[in-house]
């Protein structure tokens, strides 16, 4: 459920508004308690099968950088980060996240997570030690939607590498950008997020008001976490930044010489949420990877929400080419803080898969033109034909 009054079409073909136009009919009860304030994403654990085909991947291949490892565990970052990592690759029976941890800005703030998810009624777990090397004082949370959230403010500080341009790869990865998140409800989980402190940037949705998808910022960039609908708690991806452009085409590159392109799963591309260039990828387990560039500023209070038509051909990539179902159906497991996978929930909304493709969706390039460019009727909207 929604409202759709106060917005504006932009020339672009989206919606802007100033609030996020997002209600929804099954809260999360907002807490009395004051969230924690939460500076932005930090790094995702992830419970890996093969230690060795994973360093290959995320080290040899992407380039990350090598904080500290041993034979159950890696600690990588990437080039600008100065606290201890960005991704942890901890080997198991069973390939799952593990925690995805979010920074705040005071020691302070972790009580106040503690008392946010404790009236929340969620399971909370506390370590003055931490849970992982490199970070003290931290807080693991079971959150309301299923997913393992952490919180922590003191991390050991590793050098930046941004300087070192003896060390850099034509693919090289600086900064963690973003998770992504597959949830049934996203409404309710938007609601929840924004009691927790985060803002919408941008969302999909169709004009009898189901939401497909949302984007929330902490930091001033478009996201530090989406939910995506469809059967969760699940991971999507977890995305990396690079500076340019053609560092994502590198990969690209490096990936075919390799002899590695079944890694690539979509793109590369231009995201019409978001504006960013982007890749996916995906890691020996089938964990799913973005690099990402250039999105945009958010930071200001009255940033403009941003509202795509799921029937927009030019929402997920703005040149029109397809989504490859993969990508709409395939995520990762998370844990519990006991380290079992959370059970999965079927999504009961609409799927965007099924609204947009096939014979009960359709997309459209220009609005009341819904067969497709030069194809006619058989490309419904893509022009790339029936791929999907
Ligand atoms: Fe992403």
């Amino acid at each position: 459920m929604t409202h759709l009054d106060d917005r504006t079409m932009t020339s672009s073909g989206f919606y802007v508004s100033q609030e996020a136009p997002i209600v929804s009919d099954n809260p999360v009860p907002t807490p009395q308690a004051p969230a924690p304030d939460i500076l932005r994403c930090a790094y995702m654990e992830l419970i890996v099968t093969d230690l060795a085909a994973s360093r290959q991947f995320y080290v040899d291949i992407l380039g990350l950088y090598v904080t500290e490892e041993d034979d159950e565990v890696i600690y990588l970052r990437s080039t600008e980060e100065f606290i201890h990592h960005n991704l942890i690759l901890r080997k198991g029976e069973l390939a799952a996240v593990r925690a995805f941890s979010y920074r705040v800005r005071a020691p302070e703030d972790l009580d106040k997570a503690v008392a946010f998810y404790d009236e929340l009624g969620c399971r909370v777990e506390r370590r003055q030690e931490g849970f992982t090397k490199g970070i003290g004082d931290s807080v693991r949370v079971e959150d309301p939607l299923g997913f393992p959230y952490e919180f922590f403010h003191q991390s050991e500080h590793v050098e930046r590498m941004s300087w070192r341009y003896d060390l850099h790869i034509p693919g090289e990865l600086v900064r963690l950008d973003h998770f992504n998140q597959i949830t049934p409800d996203v409404p309710r989980a938007v609601k929840y997020m924004q009691d927790l402190g985060f803002r919408v940037t941008e969302d999909i949705q169709d004009d009898e008001g189901t939401v497909y998808a949302a984007w929330m910022r902490r930091k001033p960039t478009v996201h530090d976490t989406a939910m995506t609908g469809g059967d969760g708690p699940r991971m999507h991806h977890v995305c990396f930044a690079t500076h340019e452009k053609h560092n994502i085409l590198a990969i690209c590159d490096k990936l075919g010489a390799l002899r590695r392109s079944d890694s690539i799963e979509r793109g590369p591309g231009r995201h019409g949420v978001s504006n960013a260039f982007y890749l996916y990828l995906r890691d020996p387990d089938g964990h799913r990877v973005e690099v990402y560039t250039q999105d945009y500023y958010t930071g200001d209070p009255d940033n403009p929400v941003v509202t795509w038509d799921v029937h927009d051909n030019q929402r997920r990539d703005w040149w029109g080419n397809p989504v490859v179902p993969s990508w709409y159906t395939d995520g990762s497991l998370v844990l519990d803080l006991d380290g079992n996978p959370q059970p999965v929930i079927e999504r009961t909304d609409n799927s965007e898969m099924a609204v947009t493709v096939g014979a009960d969706g359709f997309s459209y390039t220009r609005e009341g033109d819904q067969d497709g460019t030069y194809q006619g009727e058989a490309a419904k909207g893509f022009k790339l034909g029936h791929q999907l």
